[in-house]
């Protein structure tokens, strides 16, 4: 049994199939043009699979610091070698740098070429490979180089779980626990299978409201401006979702200090990442703050001076101006690990 999830963007919609063996629905989402795949994972990646089609497997390094133009560079020479051609498809096999990755390379290719996410980690399955965000960092930021462009269909077979680290699995939560204040839902009563459902709704629920994040799409970054700040100064020590447990609980605090919100809510906030999610709220000791603000005040979703997505009275809200102070001060109040 598989749920099937539809993020349905006026004219093009695609669905996303979540479920045990999930991905035998990736034939369906082949182009009927595609003579032959390019397919896009990473040594250790479990990828068995029958694409009937010839398919040419093309496996990228590791890491924040392979996710680079350089990267897509070396792609599309392999895309150029094997003739593929406009009426082809890439099949991204793999976490979110995979998909993030493989989808900036499938979007330049001959100027966009059909690109399907088989999402292999939990943070792809319920976050990264939905949505058509697609980057690549530089040397002065996280996806500072990027596009959007949407996959024609996304599989999120839970049965790759089974050689997913433990550790990669936790950080999926992180950004289960971000859907937890998007909307309030308790998704820990689910079993995985809907639970993952869940957060393929919500998220296509916000991409088919905002594409192309004009407004409301930037309130899935809650969590994240100090987690993309944390990532860069500790040079990736940190998964994603990790950093965005921290950045969770950070932004909580933030908003009480602001009188957006109160104490027992900020509580909710460490409850629901500590004791739900089994992440560590807490900042690493040693980091200086000065770096952290001014990583954030760098941070692309940063328009005038600090912006954070914030709890309020009426739940989450885009907020600008807040004051380097009241950032420093809601730091030095973290737990410290
Ligand atoms: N485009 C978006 O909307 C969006 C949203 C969130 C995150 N992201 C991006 O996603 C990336 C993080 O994604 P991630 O957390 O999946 O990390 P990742 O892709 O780096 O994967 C983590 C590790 O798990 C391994 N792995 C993945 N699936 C596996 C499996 N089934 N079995 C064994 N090993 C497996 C990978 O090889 C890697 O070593 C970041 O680059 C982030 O910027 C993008
Ligand atoms: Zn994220």
């Amino acid at each position: 049994m598989t749920t099937t999830v539809t993020v349905d963007l006026p004219g093009r919609p695609y669905d996303v199939v979540v479920g045990s063996g999930a991905v035998t629905a990736l034939a369906s989402m082949l182009p009927a043009s595609s003579r032959r795949i390019a397919l896009v994972t990473q040594d250790g990646i479990p990828c068995d699979i029958a694409t009937g089609l010839p398919t040419e497997v093309i496996a990228i390094g590791q890491g924040e610091t392979v996710k680079t133009m350089t990267t897509v560079e070396a792609l599309a020479e392999r895309f150029a070698a094997m003739g593929l051609t406009r009426g082809d498809v890439v099949v991204a096999v793999g976490g979110g740098m995979v998909t993030d990755l493989a989808g900036f390379a499938a979007s330049t290719w001959h100027r966009g070429v059909t690109v399907v996410h088989v999402a292999t980690s939990l943070l792809a399955m319920v976050d990264a490979a939905i949505g058509g965000k697609t980057g690549v960092n530089l040397a002065s930021g996280k996806n500072l180089v990027g596009t959007f462009w949407q996959p024609a269909g996304v599989i999120c077979d839970l049965d790759a779980l089974a050689t997913l680290p433990a550790r990669e699995l936790r950080s999926g939560n992180g950004e289960m626990a971000k859907y937890h204040f998007l909307t309030g839902d308790d998704l820990t009563v689910l079993d995985l299978e809907a639970r993952v459902a869940r957060c393929v709704e919500i998220k296509a629920a916000a991409v088919v409201a905002d594409e192309r994040e004009s407004g409301s799409r930037a309130l899935l970054n809650y969590g994240h401006t100090l987690a993309h700040a944390l990532e860069i100064a500790t040079h990736h020590e940190f998964t994603h979702g990790e950093a965005v447990a921290v950045g969770l609980v950070f932004a909580a605090r933030l908003a009480a200090a602001t009188g957006r919100i109160d104490e027992a809510r900020v509580e909710e906030h460490r409850r629901v990442v500590v004791d739900e999610y089994g992440l560590d709220d807490r900042l690493p000791d040693g980091l200086d703050p000065d770096e952290l603000v001014a990583l954030m005040a760098r941070d692309k979703k940063a328009i005038d001076g600090l912006t954070f997505v914030l709890d309020g009275p009426g739940g989450l809200d885009v907020v600008r101006g807040i004051s380097p102070d009241a950032v420093r001060a809601t730091l030095a109040g973290m737990r410290r690990r």
